[in-house]
């Protein structure tokens, strides 16, 4: 089997973070989502990954590169314009050939892996497609499955009144059958061609398409807020390890993660938290759910539940920072030049929630 990772989209409702940087590369827990996917499909047992990229493509060229580092191999796919899911599988041909393959959204995080999955596909032959589904609360907000006997039957884009609550998880397996799908249907009314549509298009015409019910978390990482749950839900998961240095008036209890280089001085780490390299924390709190990256400064300040992304500094500030996500490069603190006031240089797009 073969492995197809979407990375290309526009990202935009992560504004102002995806106007310089791939939102797939966007780091959760302190590795970027697109790092967990290509992990989660290599510990399945396949060698062979193409990444369909967009705009970003070079970032993501450089930053992931040809697959060495994780022992496989990585073709990358253009795609001029993101013309939807099923657009991104259709110029994929090349690559997959008559191959079956596993299709992943780059900015979707799993529990657990795919290998169970993956496995359940590869001992039955006669399927042309599986698809990754999961009960909701809300499935009217979802892409949602019919199910009849085993089998799907109907999958029903945001419906006004579900008939099921199982809504597609950004993970699909195909094998050649689907590219008869994908030449055969027409943009959608948002002018792209669906991914509900061609697997809609492969049950109307007589090919199996069986579900996968995914029992653990899923998070699809669209907007600010999923980012934030995405990466709570990972640090549980993270191993705890301290690699850096924590001086003798700090407490940093068990579920915490300090790594190599980083320093943390006369402050209180609670965990699941992870500082990342070269990070320094002086006289602050950092609180369950952050991850800090690495060469970030944290100095007579408060914070939780947030992601702070390299080379930022967080000095002086006189209110906790809580549930928010700040990009690189950026300085937050008070300013020595009066009048006291607000003084905020911030970039399209940016939301800032005051006292
Ligand atoms: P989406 O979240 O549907 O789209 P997007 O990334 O453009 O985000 P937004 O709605 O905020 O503008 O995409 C899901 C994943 O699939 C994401 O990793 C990008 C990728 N993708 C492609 O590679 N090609 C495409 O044509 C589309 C629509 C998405």
């Amino acid at each position: 089997m073969k492995g197809l990772i979407l990375s290309g989209g526009k990202g935009t409702r992560l504004y102002p973070l995806t106007y310089t940087r791939a939102k797939q590369l966007i780091p959760v827990a302190n590795k970027p989502i697109l790092f967990r996917v290509i992990e989660a499909i290599r510990d399945a047992g396949i060698r062979d990954i193409g990444i369909v990229v967009g705009d970003t493509g070079d970032e993501i060229r450089q930053t992931v590169g040809r697959g060495g580092r994780w022992d496989i191999n990585i073709t990358y796919i253009e795609q001029p314009e993101p013309l939807g899911l099923a657009h991104a599988v259709k110029i994929s041909r090349d690559f997959l050939g008559d191959d079956r393959f596993v299709m992943f959204l780059g900015d979707n995080v799993i529990q657990g892996g795919i290998s169970p999955l993956i496995a359940d596909f590869a001992h039955h032959g006669e399927w042309n497609s599986q698809i990754v589904l999961t009960r909701v609360k809300h499935p009217e907000q979802y892409g949602v499955a019919e199910l009849e006997d085993d089998r799907v039957i109907r999958l029903i884009e945001k419906p006004r009144e579900p008939k099921s609550d199982l809504a597609l998880v950004g993970i699909y397996m195909f094998d050649h059958h689907i590219f008869e799908a994908t030449d055969a249907i027409k943009p959608s009314a948002r002018g792209e061609l669906e991914i509900t549509d061609a697997i809609q298009w492969l049950m109307d015409n007589g090919y199996v398409v069986y579900p996968y019910i995914h029992r653990g978390w899923w998070i699809d990482t669209g907007r600010p807020g999923d980012m934030l749950d995405a990466n709570s839900l990972v640090l549980e998961e993270l191993e705890p390890k301290i690699e850096g240095f924590v001086d003798r008036d700090s407490q940093v209890d068990s579920r915490v993660t300090v790594e190599s280089g980083a320093e943390i001085v006369n402050s209180v780490i609670r965990g699941p938290t992870v500082i990342g390299e070269n990070a320094r924390i002086i006289n602050s709190y950092v609180g369950p759910f952050t991850s800090i990256y690495h060469d970030v400064l944290i100095q007579n300040s408060e914070i939780e539940r947030s992601i702070v992304l390299e080379n930022s500094v967080i000095r002086d500030v006189p209110a906790r920072v809580q549930d928010s996500l700040i990009g690189r490069n950026v300085e937050l603190g008070r300013s020595p030049v009066k009048p006291t006031a607000f003084k905020l240089t911030l970039g399209d797009y940016s939301r800032i929630g005051l006292l």
